[in-house]
């Protein structure tokens, strides 16, 4: 056999030429970044959340002059009927879908963990706690959703796998570092899902497996990283700035994380064929700071 390098070129080993994707809670944020990396490198890529102004103003920006393709489609991934609506829509374009990533999230409020006496700290992370339908409304949109949004979306990225050999399909859930420090970082609900989102990543990978299926299932944990989340609001672009400053000393990396550090980690996810089941922690070092539970 002729000696080849073929197989170790760049646009071998992160091609994403052709596929299709869907992207929830893209039209900002790392939704976008991630959307932006598939797009750019020739996939057609759906995107959804509830805004359609954001996503067709994502559309319009940053699809011309690329080999791929970005199309919105609206919809509120916290109910089942939306989902199926969603799975109808796609269905109705696509015989397959090679790439799901369940990025969609929203942040609870936060409570004051500082005082030191049982009384005031009962206060505080009780009588003025984030309100238990907040806690309800953010596991909702941060955990249930990529249980939901996977299991409908199982016979799409099915295809995707029986049609291209050597390919199998790929979700990908947008978790957080926020899942895996022990620090409560202030919101504890937040956190909480986010540790829950990871544990069903494995759970999802190890059944889907199970069940003889060629769909990976990974997840990416992110430290910060500029968004209408982080930043509070996005410019014309859709895209928002954080202040170096404020994560000099805080982070190993001494800053936020950029659109290029998450579009690398998503390429990698989507295109390693022997990832499954694991987390991708790409925060500049936050987790080696802030130590794990
Ligand atoms: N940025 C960070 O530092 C960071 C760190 C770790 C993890 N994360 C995670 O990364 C993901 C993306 O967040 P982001 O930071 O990029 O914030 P973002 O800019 O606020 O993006 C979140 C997106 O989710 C959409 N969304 C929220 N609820 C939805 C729903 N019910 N149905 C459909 N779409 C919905 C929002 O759009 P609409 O409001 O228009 O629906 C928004 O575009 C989240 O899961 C977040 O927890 C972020």
């Amino acid at each position: 056999m002729a000696a080849s390098n073929a197989n170790f070129k760049l646009e071998n080993l992160f091609n994403v030429k052709g596929k299709v994707a869907l992207i929830t809670g893209s039209g900002s944020g790392i939704g976008l970044m991630a959307t932006q990396a598939l797009a750019t490198n020739g996939a057609k890529v759906y995107i959804t959340g509830r805004t359609p102004e954001k996503l067709h103003r994502v559309a319009s920006l940053y699809s011309s002059n690329i080999p791929g393709e970005i199309i919105p489609i609206p919809s509120d991934i916290t109910s089942k009927e939306s989902i199926s609506q969603l799975v109808d829509e796609i269905s109705k374009r696509e015989s397959h879908l090679d790439i799901l990533i369940n990025n969609a999230g929203i942040s609870s409020s936060t409570d004051d963990t500082s005082p030191n006496q049982p009384g005031e700290l009962q206060k505080s992370l009780f009588d003025d706690a984030t309100p238990m339908k907040e806690w309800e409304d953010v596991y909702r949109t941060n955990a249930m959703q990529l249980y939901f949004t996977t299991t409908a979306f199982l016979p799409l990225l099915q295809k995707a796998a029986e049609r291209e050999r050597g390919w199998s399909s790929t979700v990908i859930n947008i978790t957080s570092i926020s899942g895996i420090v022990k620090v409560s970082q202030h919101h504890f609900a937040y956190n909480a899902s986010k540790a829950a989102a990871i544990h069903l990543t494995k759970m999802l990978a190890h059944e889907v497996a199970e069940s003889g299926l060629r769909i990976r299932v990974n997840n990416i944990a992110p430290g910060v990283f500029p968004s209408e989340m982080t930043a509070g609001e996005s410019d014309e672009g859709q895209k928002s700035r954080l202040e170096k400053g404020k994560y000099e000393g805080k982070v190993p990396a001494d800053r936020p994380g950029k659109e290029e550090d998450m579009a690398g980690a998503v390429l990698f996810a989507v295109t390693n064929q022997y990832l499954n089941g694991q987390t991708v922690v790409v925060d500049g070092g936050y987790v080696l700071r802030a130590g794990t539970v």
